[in-house]
């Protein structure tokens, strides 16, 4: 991350905090590393990113430590380990920072990225669930994220989906012969993730699956229905997809994916859904929960790359050598806060720095003299002595 590329992440990440800041939510941040144990349990054995995608290595104790490939895990072993689920309910948390996965790097997928996601600990109501996609889509909304999709699903309880899942395993089992030897090996330990296949016989085969949501309790299937409604109330526009299946094992009921069409095969700009299970599964008190991460990488590549945002000078102070270089250094300490205002090297000489105030682009340059300043302006050329800071201050506020 070079700094030409720094200025629309520094914005998004104002962005996230203007958007999600007000609606209560407080930033926080967990460490780049945790025991691999959490992982493990948290994000699931079976998955993708336990089994082969984690960063994981001994400590000098020989402890097992692995950098951190997301941050639900994390974040619930943070509010359970910091009491957070004594304070009032629900707690909205949100946050932003570097992920690992050993994943093969292409456009979009890189093996060290950012996300910025936020998460709501101890509500199960749907409310929760409509306002935190409600949120994320402003986000990816202001921040031009284009030709974006919002896919919808629900989950069940951890129970339907075992139940589900048995049901599944023996439809699989019974076609087994016509699905990619992949998902063939992984019947038994994930069949829900035959639904993510790209192989075209798989794709024929799960378009007869049963689905899960044919099989929602009635109190999942209502808490959907609410979820849904109050999302149509808003004017969120989604598609419901039976097949949507995320790749970390601890959701339940609502799951959410927004894609972008501008994006290339790795179209998942940011996801996520409720895991009402997680923080008991971790060890804390029964609390459900929902949260969201976002690929910061893959917003702004679904925005178009950089808007043209410069780093813009309007001030440089040209110093020459001598002692009025200290005149040079206290009328750049005073700019700086009213004006984007950068300061010559005094080494060199002033044509030299003049030379560099044109190719910076600034507006003014200010010439230190022995008694007072020239301010010239670099539009128009012309140029014209001010007798003290003060009236420069004035003249540059005009
Ligand atoms: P996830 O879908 O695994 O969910 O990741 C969220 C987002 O991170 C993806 O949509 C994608 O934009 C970005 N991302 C993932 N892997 C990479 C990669 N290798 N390179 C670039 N970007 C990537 C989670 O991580 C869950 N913790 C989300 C969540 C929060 N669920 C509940 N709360």
């Amino acid at each position: 991350m070079l700094p030409d590329d720094s200025v629309p992440r520094l914005e998004l990440f104002l962005l996230a905090s203007a958007t999600l800041e007000p609606a209560g939510y407080g930033f926080l941040e967990t460490p780049i590393f945790e025991d691999t144990e959490l992982f493990a349990r948290g994000v699931g054995e079976s998955t993708d990113i336990v089994q082969k995608e984690m960063f994981t290595f001994e400590d000098m104790g020989g402890r097992s430590l692995t950098l951190r490939p997301e941050g639900t895990a994390p974040i619930c072993r943070a509010y359970v380990e910091h009491g957070m689920h004594k304070r009032p309910q629900p707690i909205r948390l949100w946050y932003w920072g570097p992920f690992f996965r050993h994943e093969a790097p292409q456009a979009g997928r890189y093996r060290q990225f950012s996300q910025v996601g936020a998460e709501v600990l101890g509500s199960d109501d749907p409310a929760v669930d409509a306002e935190i996609i409600a949120l994320l889509a402003d986000i990816l909304e202001e921040a031009d994220a284009r030709a974006l999709r919002l896919r919808l699903s629900s989950l069940g309880t951890a129970e339907t989906r075992r139940e589900y899942s048995e049901e599944l395993t023996g439809f699989l089992r019974s076609r087994a012969d016509e699905l990619a030897p992949d998902v063939q090996a992984r019947i038994e330990a994930n069949p829900l993730r035959a639904f993510d296949s790209s192989d075209a016989g798989t794709h024929a085969v799960m378009k007869e699956a049963p689905t899960l949501l044919d099989r929602l309790t009635a109190e999942d299937a209502e808490h959907f229905a609410e979820v849904r409604g109050l999302l149509d109330a808003a004017g969120i526009e989604y598609e419901i997809d039976p097949a949507l299946v995320r790749g970390l094992d601890y959701y339940t009921r609502t799951v959410f994916e927004f894609t972008s069409d501008a994006l290339g095969a790795q179209s998942g700009v940011g996801g996520g859904g409720r895991y009402d299970a997680l923080v008991e599964q971790l060890g804390g008190p029964p609390t459900p929960a929902i949260g969201w991460a976002a690929g910061v990488e893959r917003i702004l590549l679904a925005a178009g790359g950089a808007p043209d945002v410069e780093r813009t000078v309007e001030v440089f102070v040209a110093v020459p050598k001598d002692e009025r270089r200290r005149t040079g250094f206290r009328v750049w300490k005073r700019l700086r806060g009213e004006h984007s205002t950068l300061m010559g090297e005094p080494g060199r000489s002033m044509k030299g720095q003049m030379k560099q105030a044109d190719r910076v682009g600034a507006r003014w340059t200010v010439i230190v003299e022995d008694d007072g300043f020239e301010l010239k302006d670099m539009e128009s050329g012309e140029q014209r002595p001010v007798a003290s800071e003060d009236e420069l201050v004035k003249a540059l506020a005009q």
